[in-house]
């Protein structure tokens, strides 16, 4: 496709860009440019293009406005040591992209107008992405709302899909701290049947009631049990769940929820599970109850647990508290398997480790 690419005529100054980039922060500073593309049943995908950062005109009767179709993702693009940018696994999120379309009804966007459309953004805003060596990053957030204008409930005809692009600085300022994680009982995120696997807006919505709750308590973290038993792990409000556990005789194994159709398949949980199996760590797809969290920590089995992601990669979980209790695993600190992890995924992605499997889509 060719994209038609209008140029921002007031860009960032030089001197402005570096300020943000000197402290992005998470999610605060946008680029100067987008990605839109429009979806019109019948005409199918048309006018790509790349356009000033600026507001978007709905008509306030867009179906997105009213029911909520509406999807995205998220991921980082790296400055190699070579000066080149690479994004880690973009294929992986184009099909977890039209994964979601598919579930909230919506048009699915080709995986090669998905990959060409962060290619654009990137070469027309490149100037944006972090320097090489640490781990600071452009975070690319495509989404897709449904804008055919009407009230009746039924999927959309027309969508609008977006690209934005937000440098983003090291998740942790003062090195990589443990948070601590809410064990919520009462709320559910996501029941078998329903939008769990699909990354949507709405289940972003529902977590937040629950993450006051968490935060009411100190947490930085939902950890959320099965809908059907309240019994099984399943995942946090934007993690994954990995816990190590230590046998008797020092031998190490990773664990994570199994993906059983409630759970959003994480891309740094795909990798991290081979990233373990390449360091000669065994790993496991399986239930988790919520009491072998608590149980593990107490009898001394369960010596480390984190939450993975895109955003901060792997995050130390210290604390698990619940209605019932706290609880620490170990001394509260990130734990060596923890850190042995992410050094050696944040390695692959900042191009200071071999790229093993092919998961650096250089641009
Ligand atoms: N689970 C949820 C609910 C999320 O929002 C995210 C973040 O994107 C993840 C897991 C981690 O997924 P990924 O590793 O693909 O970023
Ligand atoms: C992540 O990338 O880990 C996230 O949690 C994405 C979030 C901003 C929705």
């Amino acid at each position: 496709p060719q994209f038609t690419v209008t140029r921002n005529p007031a860009p960032a100054s030089p001197q402005r860009r570096a300020q943000v980039l000197a402290d992005p922060g998470f999610g605060r500073h946008m680029t100067d440019h987008m990605v839109t593309i429009r979806y019109t049943e019948g005409t199918g995908w048309h006018d790509p293009q790349v356009v000033p950062y600026g507001p978007l005109t709905l008509d306030p009767s867009s179906m997105v406005l009213h029911y909520g179709q509406e999807i995205f993702e998220g991921l980082k693009a790296y400055r190699q040591p070579d000066g080149s940018v690479a994004l880690f696994r973009p294929e992986q999120n184009a099909r977890r992209f039209a994964g979601s379309a598919r579930r909230l009804a919506m048009a699915e966007l080709p995986e090669e107008l998905f990959l060409a459309s962060l290619a654009e953004l990137l070469s027309v805003d490149s100037e944006w992405v972090p320097a090489a060596g640490g781990e600071d990053s452009l975070y690319l957030r495509p989404f897709m709302i449904a804008t055919e204008v009407g009230l009746g409930v039924r999927p959309s005809s027309e969508y609008l899909y977006a690209v934005l692009a937000s440098p983003a600085g090291p998740y942790f300022s003062g090195g990589v701290q443990p948070m601590d994680v809410w064990l919520e009982t009462e709320y559910t995120r996501a029941a078998l049947g329903g939008t769990g696997t699909a990354k949507c807006g709405g289940n972003y919505a529902a977590s937040l009631l629950p993450q006051s709750v968490g935060a009411q308590h100190d947490c930085a973290q939902v950890a959320y049990l099965d809908a059907e038993e309240r019994t099984w792990i399943d995942e946090m409000g934007s993690n994954n769940l990995f816990f190590v556990f230590t046998g008797p005789d020092g031998a190490v194994e990773l664990a994570t929820p199994d993906l059983r159709g409630a759970v959003l398949s994480g891309i740094t949980r795909d990798s991290l599970i081979t990233v373990a199996r390449d360091l000669g760590i065994g790993v496991v797809e399986r239930r988790i109850a919520g009491q072998e969290w608590l149980g593990g920590v107490a009898s001394g089995v369960l010596t480390e647990v984190f939450g993975c992601g895109t955003a901060a990669v792997i995050t130390p979980i210290g604390t698990v508290k619940h209605t019932g209790g706290e609880v620490t695993v170990g001394d509260g600190k990130p734990g060596p398997v923890t850190l042995q992890l992410r050094e050696a995924l944040t390695a692959i992605q900042r191009g200071a480790a071999p790229d093993r499997h092919g998961w650096m889509h250089t641009m």
